[in-house]
């Protein structure tokens, strides 16, 4: 399991806004929507698609390449045409320092 890695402040990140880091070799998508964090890997279980470049929506982000629908909480797919939820990363937040930890299972 790994460690949980520093990768922001809190005031870096507008809300709702959404940031993309690297952290320990994966990309990751951080969000901040109604005073939480949330992080998943900026990946679309489509076709590979950059979710961090995608449409923030509520709780939804929308993959840019075809429009596909991702829980930010839960990175449970919404809409075809991603049939699989991506990768879920745990994030704590400690004062002003945002924290994720790598889903690396
Ligand atoms: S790659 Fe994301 S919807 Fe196709």
């Amino acid at each position: 399991m790994s460690e949980f890695i520093k990768v922001a402040k809190t005031t870096d990140i507008p809300d709702p806004g959404k940031q993309l880091f690297e952290v320990e070799d994966h990309l990751v998508v951080l969000f901040h929507v109604g005073g939480t964090f949330t992080c998943l890997e900026d990946v679309c279980t489509h076709d590979g698609g950059t979710l961090g470049d995608g449409l923030l929506d509520g709780n939804t982000i929308a993959c840019p390449r075809h429009g596909a629908k991702f829980d930010i909480a839960s990175g449970k797919a919404l809409t075809m045409p991603a049939t699989e939820d991506t990768i879920v990363h745990k994030v704590k937040v400690e004062g002003d320092a945002v924290f994720v930890q790598i889903n690396d299972d």
